[in-house]
């Protein structure tokens, strides 16, 4: 049980009139609690082959799927805007996908090629990567599927690999998104015997099996492959709650450095109760279906979008996160004025 917080007895109306604090812009900036800062965000972006390359995602108006070159353009644009961190995602096409899943820990993959491009141009920006076999795999699984079962152990030997060869890359922050069991330890073991002391990890500890993945399904080429299956047996049940502190608690003993709740808006309870019980650097995913809906409803005037989109990531530090990831990352870096 969450301790009753500790509120000064106030005064009845009118000695307490909650309308003074709220009565010009000064005074409602002097009293706010929770503020963003272009510091707590994180940019996710898609890479893929080519060069000059940006290609729209239908379903994420306004992102685009870059090769590396325009990556590194994106980069510096980020770094110039204040942005410590973004994230490297993967499109493949469905000729560059196997069973076994090489490609995911081949030191010249796109990501990793990303990576070091990236690292070469803009050296303090930090570069978080995504591990899942799921843009590698041709059935679009996080996981290797034997007989129709997405197996663990198995998996987990792969995602070190993976883990290795982007550290290796240059990698600051490993991002699993896989859920399998036992990855996290099993990945900072490796790191430690290759010599990767300071590569952080980043757990998407606590990642519903959710709809609101479905635009970035489209982004990384996976919704064909997974060919209306769920993910089910690894993603958490979103009806769970005890169960993520569980999970937060398990990648800390493993490992990890932050962890993340994923997706982001419909879970801020979640964001609340693992900074809560833990107290531990925590971040939320603001995933691609909510960027879509916010997006969507802003492009048909149905909302103002730069209002929604900054009160919703307002929300993220409301709920105790210390950062967020986000497809917003650059329009709200530049409301936020860059500092
Ligand atoms: C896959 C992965 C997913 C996202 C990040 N990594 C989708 C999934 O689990 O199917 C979702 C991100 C988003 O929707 O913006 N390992």
């Amino acid at each position: 049980m969450r301790p009753t917080p500790r509120l000064s007895s106030q005064a009845p109306y009118p000695t307490t009139r909650f309308r003074r604090t709220r009565a010009s812009a000064a005074l409602r900036d002097l009293t706010q609690e929770n503020r963003l800062s272009v510091k707590d965000l994180i940019w996710p972006i898609f890479v893929r082959e080519g060069e000059g390359v940006e290609e729209p995602i239908p379903s994420m108006p306004g992102v685009n799927r870059l090769s590396v070159d325009r990556a590194v353009e994106a980069a510096k644009m980020a770094q110039g805007l204040g942005i410590p961190a973004i994230c490297i995602f993967p499109y493949t096409g469905m000729e560059a996908r196997t069973e076994d899943c090489a490609l995911a820990w081949s030191p010249d993959n796109i990501s990793n090629r990303a990576i070091r491009a990236i690292k070469a141009a803009v050296p303090e920006l930090a570069i978080m990567t995504d591990i899942a076999l799921d843009p590698y795999n041709i059935n679009g699984h996080d996981g290797y599927v034997v007989g129709g079962e997405i197996v663990n152990d198995e998996t987990v030997e792969a995602l070190v690999k993976m883990a290795i060869a982007q550290a290796d890359a240059g990698a600051d922050i490993l991002g699993p998104s896989d859920m399998m069991d036992g990855r996290i330890g099993a990945m900072r073991d490796a790191l430690e015997a290759a010599g990767h002391r300071n590569v952080t990890i980043l757990s998407y500890s606590a990642k519903y099996a959710s709809a609101f993945y479905g635009p970035f399904r489209d982004a990384v080429g996976a919704s064909a492959a997974l060919a209306g299956g769920d993910k089910k047996t690894y993603q958490m049940n979103p009806g769970n709650s005890d169960e993520a502190l569980r999970l937060v608690e398990r990648d800390l003993s493993e490992g990890a450095d932050m962890v993340m709740v994923k997706p982001g808006m419909p879970y801020l309870d979640m964001c609340r109760r693992v900074k809560d019980a833990f107290g531990v650097p925590t971040y939320a995913y603001q995933v691609s279906g909510e960027y879509a809906m916010i997006r969507g409803a802003g492009d048909n005037g149905w909302i103002d979008l730069e209002k929604a989109m900054m009160e919703s990531l307002l929300a993220f530090k409301r709920a105790g996160c210390d950062g967020v990831l986000t497809y917003f990352a650059p329009a709200a870096a530049r409301l936020l004025g860059g500092v």
